[in-house]
């Protein structure tokens, strides 16, 4: 049988309908907006805004994120005409099932195994760093760092323990399910969202201009390694890695299962959650970048660097940067929980399907949730989190969202062609150019990334064909009839 065998869109449907045996239909509007800003709204904008300044762009980091947002706008309103046409769970991956057939289902699946619990342990790390940072440092370098880093005085990491400690209190959270774990996120991000615009309004009354000139790094500055630093090659190697920061708007995509109204609800909580989030960053971006001056965040700031710059450079307002980094151990909280949840959703559609084993979708007898695969996950993620650095889960991230991100896009022209009847609640606006853009931009991110990311990537990618054409393939319920 073909390798592109694809699920009728009918039987995708009859499954969503089905859902009273599965999970339980209880997310409002309200609900997967907040859920989107829950996902969205964390390590990318407090830890890795200061690293794409430092490593590649620097003022022009705000330009970077407007680059970024466009990318993700334009795949943006792909995913919004998926998952209002198939509003089930398991987002890209589900789509990819009914429109480019199987084989492109796993690998996207795959994809999105490096974005959800990748991500999960790139945030668990930088909580991780903004704790030491509240503590005064009283975590010792070994017990907080990746065996990979190594401090100035040589010191290097054994186990990041407490990027291993959230991650344990946020997998029991899950399980005990998402109506409870909702709610605690609507709470978080009102906190994140409130943080993020006290910084904003107080910082800028802080920003010294000179910290902006030179706008964009000469190609001249010491540091200059590779096309993707400083200079436009920055702009664009700074947008992939705050990329990273808008990672988590299509996380609301796998929660459709689970929204009340999902026709009507998945385009608004997705494009919705996206617009807020870029305003915020635009305006973040260019008020840190003017209270500290980029070079700052190679060295001195480059851990907790929102907490760095208040604390040096807006005196009298330390009080602020003990409650930002409050509210980031927050706002981080969130993120992780649902990027960990929009994981074990997707894993709980590919297992349907018999691509997983069907422990992933066995759902616990009172909570509903499906629990064994959440602690399985935790197993997978806290490998990373323990024991990588930051930013090569980051990177590894971004590239399997944007690799994603593609795929999306080409599928929704795909489908546009071979089936032009199907009910659209929401249709991408001008079909074929907005997904050819969002092709465009988001693979132009992706070779951003450099070379080790994509070789990494590619590693993993082979790791996935393996297991799809020894276990997969094999136990496709699609293929048994
Ligand atoms: N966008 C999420 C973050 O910035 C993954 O942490």
């Amino acid at each position: 049988m073909s390798l592109f065998i694809k699920k009728p869109l009918e039987q995708l449907m009859a499954q969503e309908g089905d859902s009273s045996k599965g999970l339980k239909r209880t997310l409002g509007v309200g609900n997967l907006i907040a859920l989107g800003i829950g996902a969205i709204i964390g390590a990318g904008l407090f830890v890795r805004t200061a690293d794409a300044a430092a490593s590649a762009a620097g003022p022009a980091v705000m330009v970077s994120f407007i680059v970024a947002a466009v990318g993700c706008a334009f795949a943006g309103l792909c995913y919004a005409e998926f998952a209002s046409m198939i509003p089930i769970a398991g987002s890209a991956y589900a789509y990819a099932y009914a429109t480019m057939g199987e084989f492109m289902a796993w690998i996207i699946g795959w994809a999105l195994v490096l974005e959800y619990a990748l991500a999960s342990a790139t945030v668990s790390i930088a909580w991780s760093e903004y704790l030491n940072n509240l503590l005064g440092g009283v975590i010792p370098y070994e017990l907080c760092h990746s065996p990979f880093e190594a401090a100035l005085d040589g010191t290097t990491g054994i186990i990041n323990l407490p990027a291993l400690f959230i991650l344990v209190i946020l997998t029991l959270v899950l399980i005990k399910g998402t109506q409870e774990s909702a709610s605690l996120n609507a709470v978080i991000v009102f906190v994140k969202v409130a943080i993020v615009l006290i910084f904003i309004v107080i910082g800028w009354g802080f920003i010294n201009e000179a910290n902006y000139t030179p706008f964009m790094i000469p190609e001249t500055t010491p540091g200059h390694e590779g096309w993707n630093v400083h200079g436009w090659g920055g702009v664009l190697g700074g947008a992939g890695i705050v990329f990273f920061a808008f990672i988590g708007f299509d996380a609301v995509s796998t929660a459709a299962q689970e929204a009340k109204n999902p026709k009507r609800d998945m385009p608004i909580g997705i494009l919705g959650s996206l617009l807020v989030c870029t305003i915020l960053y635009v305006l973040f971006s260019h008020v840190l970048t003017g209270v500290a001056n980029w070079q700052d965040f190679k060295i001195a700031g480059k851990e907790a660097s929102v907490a760095y710059a208040i604390k040096t450079y807006m005196p009298g307002y330390e009080w602020l940067g003990t409650l930002v980094t409050v509210a980031i151990l927050a706002g981080f909280s969130s993120v992780i929980l649902v990027m960990l949840m929009g994981q074990s959703r997707v894993f709980y559609s590919m297992s349907k399907d018999g691509l997983v084993p069907k422990v992933f979708s066995e759902l616990h007898p009172k909570f509903r949730t499906p629990f064994k695969s959440n602690a399985l996950l935790f197993i997978f993620v806290g490998l990373f989190a323990g024991f990588v650095p930051g930013s090569v889960a980051g990177d590894l991230t971004s590239f399997g969202t944007l690799f994603a991100f593609v795929l999306v896009c080409v599928g929704i022209w795909v489908l546009r062609v071979k089936n032009p009847e199907a009910v659209r609640p929401f249709k991408t606006p001008l079909v074929p150019l907005v997904p050819i853009l969002g092709m465009v931009v988001c693979s132009a991110m992706i070779f951003s990334l450099g070379q080790d990311t994509l070789v990494s990537a590619a590693v993993w990618m082979a790791i996935g064909l393996v297991i799809y054409f020894t276990y997969s393939k094999k136990n496709s319920v699609l293929r048994k009839g």
